[in-house]
């Protein structure tokens, strides 16, 4: 049976095995898909020992998205300009392929939403790797990009780096203007915490749909309860992110799509 699992620490909270599960179930493919805890000093001889042992392939969670990338041969474009991987394929040759889904999985959440059209200007809030990694699928598809951060100076970097692929810009949290937002997104750690993210709240109220790429089992995420109580109509946390970016990585596997909209709206997990 070929194998796959998710690796990061902590792991145990991870739903992907049974994300997995149902995908391999719908598509009538025979596969193991098991959660591995990395260890922070040797996650690079776990991961080889762990594809030695013939391993199809792997998704990577936090914090182990850089180091897995530095392991790959050969990189999709969206792995490269994200500079982390959350997959990684054994290829026939015996080299690693690293690929990055987050943002496609993120881009067919808001798709699924319905709130992706063109030409709409975002704010997304954090400059961290899960901002990096969903910047060039969301600028693809024709988003106008404001990124606001705490540390304006890595905001500022991200800019620079995707302004080749389209209209984006940066500023500093506390100093992003009052104005109409067609969606926000949090990308800030934040959340893990227990905390909203510093920003003027009429800013929030003015806009038209709030996405958190966090989510919390059976309860609001603190940024999406805040968004709530500020009375905004149109709210997701990044459940449909995470069962989107599996079914990416499934399908680079595996060759076949998995139906997600079933999955994330009968609220099995
Ligand atoms: P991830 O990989 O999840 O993106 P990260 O790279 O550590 O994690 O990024 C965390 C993000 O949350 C950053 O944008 C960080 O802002 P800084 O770059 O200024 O550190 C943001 N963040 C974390 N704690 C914060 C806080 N107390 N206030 C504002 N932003 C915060």
């Amino acid at each position: 049976m070929d194998k796959y699992a998710v690796w990061g620490n902590p792991i145990a909270q991870s739903k992907s095995p049974q994300i997995h599960q149902i995908f391999a179930q719908q598509t009538g493919q025979d596969l193991q898909y098991v959660a591995m805890l990395g260890d922070e000093v040797k996650f690079e001889q776990q991961l080889l020992d762990f594809f030695a042992q013939g391993a199809k392939g792997c998704n990577i969670t936090s914090p182990f998205k850089q180091r897995a990338y530095q392991l790959a041969q050969v990189y999709s474009k969206r792995a490269l300009t994200a500079g982390a991987c959350n997959t990684l394929k054994m290829l026939d040759n015996g080299d690693l392929y690293a690929d990055n889904t987050d943002g496609a999985g993120l881009v067919s959440d808001l798709q699924r939403l319905t709130w992706l059209k063109p030409n709409q200007s975002i704010l997304i809030l954090g400059a961290g790797g899960a901002t990096q990694g969903v910047l060039l699928p969301l600028l693809q598809a024709k988003q106008n990009i404001i990124i606001a951060n705490r540390t304006v100076s890595k905001a500022q970097q991200l800019a620079g780096k995707f302004r080749q692929y389209g209209n984006i810009s940066a500023v500093q949290l506390d100093e992003i203007s009052v104005q109409h937002f067609a969606l926000i997104i949090n990308a800030t750690s934040l959340g893990l915490k227990g905390q909203t993210v510093p920003i003027n709240p009429e800013i929030l109220r003015l806009a038209d749909a709030v996405y958190d790429m966090q989510y919390a089992k059976r309860s609001d995420t603190p940024f999406i309860a805040w968004a709530k109580s500020l009375g905004v109509q149109n709210i997701s946390d990044g459940f449909g992110m995470l069962v989107g970016q599996a079914a990416h990585s499934f399908a680079l596997w595996r060759g076949v799509m998995p139906d997600v909209t079933s999955l994330i709206e009968q609220g099995i997990l």
